[in-house]
């Protein structure tokens, strides 16, 4: 292989940058995968990658430690299932990189606390007491108070242009770009607001009972579920009683809403043709989703279950990624130091 040209250098060094993490607060499903998953690592030929493992989030709710390193090891091993080359993108662990912590106490001073007061799971838990005649802050610990200036750090630190997120995550991209701003203007241009980048379609993936999927309303279709426990948790979606030869509105429907983003264009419009005309039972289409999660996830099943009985190749993966994270978080932390008069 010849020695990269100058040419070359400048356009790799031109690439924008996309970075995004996930907590090990339970096992990846179809909503992580649709929302934030698939379209992270579809960036990868376009942008330089940074994915972590945001372990040190998850610790404003998991509080058991073999869960921790279970859900670390399940969320590394199902990027790279998917598909993620740790020569291409850099994978790491949070917690790896101490120099997140320091930026997250700097940040923190750029923060105004009442962002921080109005930040959705924060104010989402003290409405939640509020309802139940609890005091306001009752069970509140204040990692889950300073959780978006955590985030931010995350980001930060890499210089990250754009961050693919599902929707629930828009918040705190705006926080993350409010904290830059706030320090930029203290101390002129020094480090990137970033952008959050969701894709309209599947920005809020429903779940078995047609909220949003999501590991806290235990709603979830898991991605590497063995064929019978997936065929259970398809089979749970919850419909309502009409026979399949009334009409029935696909868009409404959480069964469809799911098969959607899974089935040819070809299938979906013959199933939504039915739906619209009757002709479909729910138990026929859960039949199809079923068949349809089984086939595209077999493969990258397989990956998982091989990676999850290696756990010192996942260590090495991330103690690598690790490694080169902390390169650049070292020059970015330099940068703010000197800004500040700390260095
Ligand atoms: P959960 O809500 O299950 O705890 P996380 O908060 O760990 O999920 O989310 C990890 C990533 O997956 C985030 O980028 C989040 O926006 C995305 N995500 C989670 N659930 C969904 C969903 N139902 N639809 C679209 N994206 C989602
Ligand atoms: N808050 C994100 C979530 O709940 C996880 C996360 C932590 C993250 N740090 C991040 C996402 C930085 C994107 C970028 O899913």
């Amino acid at each position: 292989m010849t020695a990269p040209t100058q040419e070359m250098k400048q356009t790799q060094k031109k690439k924008k940058i996309a970075l995004s993490g996930i907590k090990p607060t339970g096992t990846p499903h179809v909503g992580n995968y649709l929302g934030m998953i698939k379209p992270a690592l579809e960036l990868v030929k376009d942008y330089q990658t940074l994915y972590f493992i945001a372990d040190y989030h998850g610790l404003t709710t998991i509080r058991d430690k073999r869960e921790m390193k279970q859900h670390t090891y399940e969320v590394a091993a199902t990027f790279l299932a998917l598909g993620l080359n740790p020569d291409e993108v850099i994978f790491y662990r949070q917690s790896d990189i101490p120099e997140v912590f320091e930026l997250t106490w700097v940040l923190s001073c750029f923060t105004g606390k009442g962002w921080l007061n109005r930040a959705h799971a924060y104010k989402g838990a003290v409405d939640a007491n509020t309802a139940a005649g609890h005091d306001t802050d009752d069970g509140i610990n204040a990692g889950l108070f300073n959780y978006p200036v955590l985030m931010a750090a995350d980001i930060i630190l890499f210089n990250a242009d754009v961050v693919p997120v599902g929707q629930d995550q828009r918040q705190h991209l705006e926080m993350t770009r409010d904290i830059a701003n706030a320090f930029n203007y203290v101390y002129g241009d020094t480090l990137v607001p970033p952008e959050a980048l969701i894709r309209e379609e599947v920005a809020i993936i429903t779940g078995l009972d047609g909220r949003k999927m999501s590991k806290s309303y235990g709603n979830t279709i898991e991605l590497f579920a063995a064929s019978k426990q997936l065929r259970k948790q398809v089979m749970r979606i919850v419909t309502d009683s009409r026979t399949p030869e009334e009409p029935k509105n696909p868009d409404e429907n959480n069964i469809f809403n799911i098969y959607k983003h899974f089935a040819t264009p070809a299938m979906i419009a013959e199933n939504r043709k039915k739906y619209t005309e009757g002709g479909v039972g729910y138990g026929d289409l859960k039949q199809e989703l079923f068949e349809l999660l089984d086939e595209t996830f077999t493969e990258p099943r397989e990956r998982y279950n091989e990676l999850m009985a290696n756990r010192k190749e996942i260590d090495a993966i991330l103690n690598q990624g690790a490694e080169k994270a902390h390169r650049i978080a070292r020059k970015t932390l330099s940068k703010v130091r000197r800004r500040i008069g700390i260095d």
